[in-house]
């Protein structure tokens, strides 16, 4: 996904090599992630692709089957990883993601704390977001949770970004090794009340604490324990709309004493000519809500850390 040069430079890789992870895209709601391995297949219903094919093309590259099917080879992003990881848990989604990343004001350098780490689909876009001299410490206490999203870490290029402890956050806090040393806290926890304190602690002055709750009785309870030590408490609902927007085939009727509705490419004379009416076919580019958008995820509470003086 991100690649460290020397002196810790963020680099993209725009070559497929060997061993890389790659994003097979078929279309927006068809995708895998892949490792390409030089005697590897991929088979579709598009055919048969050899992965020695892939090998020293660009990502974005459209590569194609023995029976000349294609699909696209795309760089594993944040964003493409978010929609094709194994899912462990509830994720958090684009829409909430990009959110929380501006709103806790993550930049490269800063140290973030995240629990929990679920099915990692956060910790990937806190990585990037920190990348190339910060650090995201995630802490899940389901073990083989935190196994698993340490090996999507490694697929993923990300693991020099990204630390995954096994800790009852709601129970125990966050390490004391942290106090005083987060730029940001993130929670997604059943009971983040619980460990709201324990973030307090370990903020910088200034820092900012968000909480993803999908019950609004959760936020209401976190709420009220922010209030003791935190400022400038927000909650938000990200509600995402997607369009879709493609050529179609309308067929409309006119009169003959009535206005245009729109261009036509065809006109065709109704069978009996009753009426003088005429019926039109014309190719009109549509554009509407996509039936597959989704609703209500959760709610996001953001506070910043009071300072005291
Ligand atoms: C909904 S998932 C988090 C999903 C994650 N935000 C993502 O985008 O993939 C919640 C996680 O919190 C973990 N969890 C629940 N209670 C916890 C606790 N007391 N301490 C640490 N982790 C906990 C669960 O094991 C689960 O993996």
């Amino acid at each position: 996904m991100l690649s460290m040069e020397l002196e810790n430079k963020v680099s993209f890789k725009r070559c497929i090599r060997e061993g890389d992870l790659v994003i097979v895209y078929e279309r927006h709601d068809n995708m895998k992630a892949v490792k390409v391995c030089e005697n590897g297949v991929l088979q579709n219903r598009f055919g048969v692709f050899k992965h020695s094919d892939w090998i020293g093309k660009p990502f974005g590259s459209k590569v194609f089957s023995n029976k000349g099917g294609f699909i696209y080879l795309l760089a594993p992003t944040a964003e493409l990883w978010t929609l094709v990881l194994s899912h462990r848990t509830q994720i958090l989604y684009v829409a909430d993601i990009s959110f929380v990343i501006m709103y806790l004001e993550i930049i490269p350098g800063c140290l973030v704390l995240e629990s929990g780490t679920g099915s990692g689909s956060l910790t990937t876009s806190l990585a990037r977001a920190v990348a190339p001299t910060g650090h995201v410490y995630t802490f899940d206490f389901h073990d083989q949770r935190a196994s698993s999203a340490r090996e999507d870490f490694e697929k993923t290029g990300l693991s020099s970004l990204v630390t995954v402890g096994v800790r009852d956050i709601q129970g125990e806090g966050f390490p004391d090794e942290f106090i005083g040393q987060a730029d940001s806290v993130f929670l997604d926890l059943p009971q983040p009340w619980l460990a709201i304190p324990s973030a307090g602690k370990m903020l910088k002055e200034d820092g900012v604490l968000c909480s993803f709750s999908p019950c609004i009785e959760q936020v209401q309870r976190s709420c009220e324990t922010l209030k003791s030590c935190f400022t400038d408490i927000r909650t938000f609902e990200i509600l995402l709309r997607s369009y879709e927007v493609r050529e179609e085939r309308l067929e409309s009727w006119e009169n003959h004493a009535g206005g245009s509705l729109g261009s036509r490419k065809r006109r065709q004379r109704s069978t009996d000519g009753s009426n003088g009416v005429e019926a039109s076919v014309s190719a009109t580019i549509v554009a509407r809500p996509s039936s597959e958008g989704r609703g209500h995820t959760g709610y996001l509470t953001f506070a910043r850390l009071r300072c005291v003086i």
